[in-house]
């Protein structure tokens, strides 16, 4: 195991109802909310008008932010952290998915520097790898979670895509981390089964990216990942089945947020491969993230997994139950066990269907090597992938 340091300062708290907690949360940091929230679906469900209702309620000021896009801009980052700024808010709240929390924690950081996002993104616009600029300063940010998925609402990352240069990327720093999420499993009731079965193939990955790269002797970390993979396995059937079973949407919603908390990864090193495949892909054709992993993984582990079988074999073994002494079988299995389980949760797709046509893949492929490959002209993991490698792997 490598020497780690760990920092969770994000306060949570978890359960039915604890969303009625909001406003005496949010009156520690101040007057003035900027409501951060997605087009539709907090409006369609309800929840804006309650979490509007709890904030005015602590007699806070609320103004609200609904234009987070899934996937979300820069350009639209930009503009909410001018609101932000112009308007003096003291807080930002996040309610929606991934993509409103990752808005959020940006805003947050725009309306304290101005400066445009894009600016903190790792990448480069030239061709030239341009690395990330960490994140010092931002407003503090409370997250409310309504779909299970990133992690996003105890974690330090957002993911941001500028829409003009297509460049999906990462941006990170200690002033990102929410100072409280409030995760309320009843506000994921209504996530159709398409984002819900998405949000476990995200889920998962965030947990097999490390486990398979990574240092082999993070024993604690080889047990947390496995009991959290193990957990969005039987419990993704569950709410896809029954979207309202309080038992299976608490235990996704947990997961979520604990796998990319920074726990399973500790010590561990290694790479998100996937992701740095999935991010421009999601970046230049506006799909589903979770759902463009799903669309990748089998591929992917195919193309590496006999540079390292044991660690493919492990999750087999371990997390689906794979009876098989040989490492190279045992991991063809595991591999063939990750595909079944997508195909049961509906996440088995091609990006074809999703409308990403064959000739848009070269540029795609260059473009996950810049960005993924912070310079290096490869993407790191169980083998370096350059640009044909991914080309390849997309195809
Ligand atoms: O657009 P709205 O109206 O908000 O509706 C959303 C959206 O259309 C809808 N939704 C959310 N909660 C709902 C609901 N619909 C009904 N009922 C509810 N309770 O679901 C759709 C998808 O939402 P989105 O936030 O885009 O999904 P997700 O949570 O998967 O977030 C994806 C984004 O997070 C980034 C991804 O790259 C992507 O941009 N990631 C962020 C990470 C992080 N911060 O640590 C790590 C991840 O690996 C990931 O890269
Ligand atoms: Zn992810």
């Amino acid at each position: 195991m490598l020497n780690f340091q760990l920092q969770m300062p994000t306060r949570i708290l978890f359960g039915a109802g604890e969303v009625g907690k909001i406003g005496a949360e949010a009156v520690k940091y101040g007057r003035k909310v900027l409501l951060v929230t997605g087009r539709t679906s907090t409006k369609k469900t309800g929840i804006l008008d309650c979490v509007l209702e709890f904030l005015n309620g602590a007699g806070l000021e609320v103004l609200v932010f609904d234009r987070i896009e899934p996937n979300p801009r820069a350009s639209t980052i930009d503009e909410g952290g001018r609101i932000a700024r112009e308007e003096d808010c003291d807080l930002i709240v996040a309610l929606g998915g991934g993509s409103v929390m990752d808005a959020a924690k940006a805003i947050a950081a725009v309306a304290k520097s101005l400066r445009p996002i894009h600016e903190y993104m790792a990448g480069g616009h030239t061709g030239l790898w341009k690395e990330l600029l960490p994140i010092t300063e931002a407003l503090p940010v409370l997250t409310v979670p309504t779909l299970a998925a990133t992690g996003s609402e105890a974690n330090s990352i957002a993911v941001i895509t500028n829409w003009e240069t297509k460049e999906k990327a990462s941006i990170t720093g200690p002033a990102l981390f929410p100072v409280v999420a409030i995760l309320d499993p009843e506000l994921t009731y209504t996530v159709p089964v398409s984002y819900t079965a998405d949000g476990c193939a995200d889920i998962f990955s965030h947990l097999y990216e490390v486990y398979l790269t990574g240092e082999e002797d993070a024993h604690v970390q080889d047990e947390i990942s496995e009991g959290l993979m193990r957990t969005v396995i039987r419990f993704a059937k569950i709410a896809l089945a029954e979207p309202t079973n309080y038992e299976a949407r608490a235990a996704i919603l947990w997961a979520s947020t604990l796998a990319l908390i920074g726990v399973a990864g500790a010590g561990r090193g290694g790479s998100f491969t996937a992701h740095q495949l999935e991010h421009p892909l999601s970046g230049h054709y506006d799909i589903s993230h979770g759902r463009g992993l799903a669309i990748l993984a089998p591929d992917y582990f195919r193309y590496v997994y006999k540079e390292r079988p044991e660690r493919f074999a492990q999750m087999g073994r371990r997390v689906f139950g794979v009876q098989e002494a040989d490492d190279l079988k045992a991991a063809e299995a595991a591999i063939q066990a990750v595909e079944t389980w997508f195909e049961e949760i509906g996440v088995k797709d091609t990006l074809k269907n999703q409308g990403i046509p064959q000739d848009a893949l070269p540029r795609i492929a260059a473009d996950a090597v810049r960005v993924g490959g912070r310079g290096q002209g490869f993407i790191p993991g169980i083998r370096q992938l350059r640009e044909a490698d991914v080309l390849a792997i997309y195809q």
